[in-house]
C-alpha cells in the first residue's frame, strides 16, 4: 500500500493511503494525533472523508452518481422507489419474492396509531410540515420503544425500516390535509406506495379519486433520484446522531432537521419563492442573476451551486426532462418552468457562475414538478426527506453494522487562555 509522508519539523510521518475501487484517494490520519500531537482543520469538512461506504458512488466532476454500482439514470428509466429503497439499504436489487414481502411489510404498516392523529390537532393549521415529520418521526419512538434497543436485532431492524418508511409517507400526508382543514385519508393497501401518498394526500371523501399512472411514475422517479447521495449534511447528522446508539428515529428524525435548512433539502421551497418573485417582478431573469454576484448581498441562486457537482448534477438533467414531459401530458403550463430555463441559461452563460463551476442542483427543477403534481411549496422539502429516507437508513445501517465509534469530533481552541474568577463586586 502506498504510503504519505508529512513532515513536521525535524520529522517525518508516514501515513498510510486508502484507495476506493473507483480509485478515490485518502490519506488515513486516524492515528495523526497520538502519533504527532496535531490534528486536522476543515471547517465544514470540505477535504475530510467522515467513513469508508459501499452505498453511493458520486463523481462530482464528471457528474455521476450510482447507488451501489447501478447508474441513476438506468434506476430511475427503470425502478420504483421501493426497489431502490431495498437496492439501498440492503445492498442489491431484491428478487420477486424479496421485493414483495418488502413492498408487503410496507404496505401492511402505513398506519399510525390512533392516539397520533390527536397530536395533528395540537399543531397550529400552518404548521410547517417539516417540523410535523420531525416531531411525528421522533414520536414514534414513544409507541415503539423496544425499538430503541434494536441492538441490530436483524428482525427488529428490518421492522423499524418498515415502519419508517411506510409511517413516513402516511405521517407526511396527514400535515397537508390537516394545513388544508381536509379530514385525513387512511392508506389503502390496494394502492403502490406512491399511489398511496398521492391518494392520502389528494383524494376527497365526496368524489372518487382516480390514481393518475403518469403522476405515480413521475413520483417514483422524483423520489429515486433523491434516494441518496453520500455524505450529505443530512445524512452525516442522522450517522453521527445515530452513532450515539440512539434509536433510529431519533437519528431520523435529526436528519429531517437538517435537511429543513435553505442551505440544504429547504432550497427546492426556495427556488419556488425566488422564481414566483421573478415572475412578480416582470420575469427579468437577468437581475436575479446580478444580485447573486453580488457579494454586498446575502441573495444566493437558490438551486445552484453543489459543495460536490463540479459539473451538472445528473439529477437536474432528469428532473428537468421529466418536469416537461410530465407538464405536456398533464396538458400544464407553468410559467416558471420557462422562468427556470431561462434562468439557468443566463447563469450558465456567465463567468461568474463558469468560474466557479456553479450549475443547477437538484432542488433547481425539482419544485416544478411537484407544483405539476399538485403539492404545494411548504411539502416540497417533505418529499425530499421521503426520498432520503431509504439513503439514511442505509447509512445508519451501514455506521452501526460496521459497528463505527461514536462521532467526535475535536477542535482547535481559540478563546480566553486561562484566567481567575472575579467576584462581582470586584468587577468594573
Ligand atoms: C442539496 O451535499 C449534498 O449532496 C446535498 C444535496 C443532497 O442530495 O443531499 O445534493 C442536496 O442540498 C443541494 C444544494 C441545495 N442548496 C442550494 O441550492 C442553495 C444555494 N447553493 C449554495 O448555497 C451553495 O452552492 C451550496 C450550499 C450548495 C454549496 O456551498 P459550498 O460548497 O460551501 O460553496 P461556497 O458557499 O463556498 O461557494 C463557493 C463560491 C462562493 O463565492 P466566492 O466566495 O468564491 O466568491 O460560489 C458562490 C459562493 O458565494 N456560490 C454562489 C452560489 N453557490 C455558491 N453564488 C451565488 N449563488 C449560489 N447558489
Amino acid at each position: 500500500m502506498d504510503r504519505a509522508k508529512l513532515i513536521i519539523g525535524n520529522q517525518t510521518h508516514e501515513l498510510d493511503i486508502i484507495k476506493g475501487t473507483e480509485g478515490e484517494l485518502a490519506i488515513d490520519i486516524t492515528n495523526l494525533r497520538n502519533d504527532t500531537g496535531y490534528i486536522t482543520s476543515d471547517t465544514g469538512y470540505k477535504s475530510t472523508g467522515a467513513t469508508r461506504s459501499a452505498i453511493t458512488f458520486l463523481d462530482g466532476e464528471k457528474g455521476v452518481l450510482r447507488y451501489r454500482g447501478y447508474p441513476i439514470e438506468q434506476l430511475a428509466e427503470n425502478s420504483t422507489f421501493l426497489e431502490v429503497a431495498y437496492l439501498i439499504i440492503y445492498g442489491e436489487l431484491p428478487s420477486p419474492v424479496e421485493l414483495e414481502n418488502f413492498t408487503n411489510g410496507i404496505t401492511r404498516h402505513t398506519l399510525i396509531h390512533e392516539d397520533m392523529k390527536k397530536f395533528y390537532e395540537g399543531y397550529p393549521e400552518k404548521a410547517h410540515p417539516m417540523g410535523v415529520l420531525a416531531s411525528m418521526i421522533s414520536a414514534l419512538s414513544t409507541f415503539y420503544p423496544d425499538d430503541h434497543n434494536t441492538n441490530l436485532d436483524p428482525e427488529k431492524v428490518d421492522l423499524t425500516i418498515r415502519r419508517l418508511i411506510a409511517k413516513s409517507a402516511t405521517i407526511a400526508a396527514w400535515s397537508y390535509r390537516k394545513s388544508q382543514g381536509f379530514p385525513i385519508m387512511y392508506p389503502q393497501n390496494r394502492y403502490s406506495y406512491c399511489a398511496n401518498f398521492l391518494h392520502m394526500m389528494f383524494a376527497l371523501p365526496t368524489e372518487e379519486y382516480d390514481v393518475n399512472p403518469t403522476v405515480v411514475r413521475a413520483l417514483n422517479t422524483i423520489l429515486i433520484l433523491h434516494a441518496d447521495h453520500e455524505q450529505n449534511c443530512s445524512t452525516s447528522t442522522v450517522r453521527i446522531a445515530g452513532s450515539s446508539h440512539a434509536s433510529l428515529y431519533a437519528a431520523i428524525s435529526s436528519g429531517v432537521c437538517a435537511l429543513w435548512g435553505p442551505l440544504h433539502g429547504g432550497a427546492n421551497q426556495e427556488v419556488i419563492d425566488m422564481l414566483k418573485k421573478i415572475q412578480a417582478q416582470g420575469g427579468d431573469v437577468k437581475k436575479m442573476v446580478e444580485k447573486a454576484k453580488d457579494k454586498d448581498s446575502d441573495f444566493r441562486l437558490m438551486g445552484f451551486g453543489h459543495r460536490v457537482y463540479k459539473n451538472f448534477d445528473p439529477r437536474a438533467k432528469i428532473i428537468k426532462k421529466v418536469s416537461d414531459e410530465l407538464l405536456s401530458e398533464l396538458g400544464v403550463d407553468d410559467p416558471l418552468l420557462d422562468i427556470a430555463k431561462s434562468l439557468e441559461e443566463v447563469a450558465l452563460n456567465d463567468s461568474y457562475f463558469i468560474d466557479r463551476k456553479l450549475y443547477p442542483n437538484v432542488d433547481f427543477y425539482s419544485g416544478i414538478l411537484y407544483r405539476a403534481i399538485g403539492i404545494p411549496t411548504e411539502m416540497f422539502t417533505v418529499m425530499f426527506a421521503l426520498g432520503r429516507l431509504p439513503g439514511w437508513i442505509a447509512q445508519w445501517k451501514e455506521m452501526r453494522d460496521n459497528n463505527e465509534p461514536i462521532s467526535r469530533p475535536r477542535q482547535i481552541y481559540i478563546g480566553e487562555t486561562k484566567r481567575d474568577y472575579v467576584k462581582i463586586g470586584d468587577r468594573g
